[in-house]
């Protein structure tokens, strides 16, 4: 099976790094043009654009901070004068700020919300306004496709980062519940949760002894890299996946089958 995203256009939030990145450079290649979101690392967003360039695919950086309710109606419509539409939404910026729960800020309790849920709500709600306007452009089945990215987090409970895995479950339900309100629509939307992944937002988890460490968690025994999430993300954007909506796809190497349980528990 031959999965492409011929003429499609992708917006790809947190596109300039990690798992971003690596969708938006699948995304490419595999025929879509894609906008490389990012907030505050031009730089690294003009890599990606200028990797995809290389390639011969075609991109566009477009900085927006995707909590911000002006800065995502920019975004979208930035994302529209440059590629004429848009067909998917990867809603996948998001950040981690640690903190036993006693010791947890307001502040960052708060900036992790606004991110990864909030963000990824206004996002979608831009997403659901403009798909319904445009109506189905000629490229593909649906009439657009939301990915959300989650985590394993969206059902492992994880101490010391209460903010997180509260934003993560927060986001299966958003999914979920946008799935059931757009799909008469002909709009798709599914979420991707992915395990540990070698991402820079990573590296202190995923490296030597924290790795070796981290390892005992994940039964298939290596830790994944962006580009076994870019590979789901692209087959769930594609028409091969029309006649999915509201899933969330776990994606971990076995990170939530209970590891502790292995051994007969
Ligand atoms: C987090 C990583 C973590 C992984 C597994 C992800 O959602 O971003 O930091 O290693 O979940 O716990």
């Amino acid at each position: 099976m031959q999965l492409n995203l011929n003429d499609r256009v992708a917006l790809v939030t947190g596109g300039d790094s990690g798992i971003g990145r690596a969708v938006s450079i699948a995304y490419a290649r595999a025929g879509a043009r894609v906008v490389v979101n990012y907030n505050s690392n031009q730089e690294k967003a003009d890599e990606v654009v200028a990797a995809i360039a290389a390639a011969g695919g075609q991109a566009r950086a477009i900085q927006g901070n995707t909590a911000d309710e002006d800065d995502v109606r920019r975004l979208f419509a930035e994302t529209a004068d440059a590629f004429g539409g848009i067909d998917i939404l990867v809603a996948n910026a998001g950040v981690q700020k640690d903190a036993p729960i006693a010791e947890m800020s307001l502040a960052d309790w708060q900036k992790v919300i606004d991110v990864n849920l909030t963000g990824q709500f206004l996002c979608a709600r831009e997403a659901v306004r403009r798909f319904r306007q445009q109506g189905n452009r000629g490229q593909m089945r649906a009439n657009g496709v939301i990915l959300c990215m989650s985590s394993v987090h969206e059902i492992i409970p994880w101490a010391g980062h209460a903010n997180y895995a509260a934003s993560k479950g927060g986001i299966a339900m958003l999914m979920r519940t946008l799935a059931q309100e757009v799909a008469a629509d002909r709009i798709r939307v599914n979420g991707i949760a992915p395990g540990a992944i070698r991402t820079p937002i990573n590296e202190d988890a995923t490296e030597g002894e924290a790795g070796k460490k981290l390892l005992e968690l994940i039964p298939y025994g290596r830790i994944g890299d962006p580009e076994d999430v870019a590979a789901l993300a692209l087959f769930m954007a594609s028409d091969a996946a029309d006649y999915m909506t509201g899933a969330s796809v776990l994606i971990d190497g076995g990170m939530s089958l209970y590891p502790g349980f292995e051994n007969n528990g």
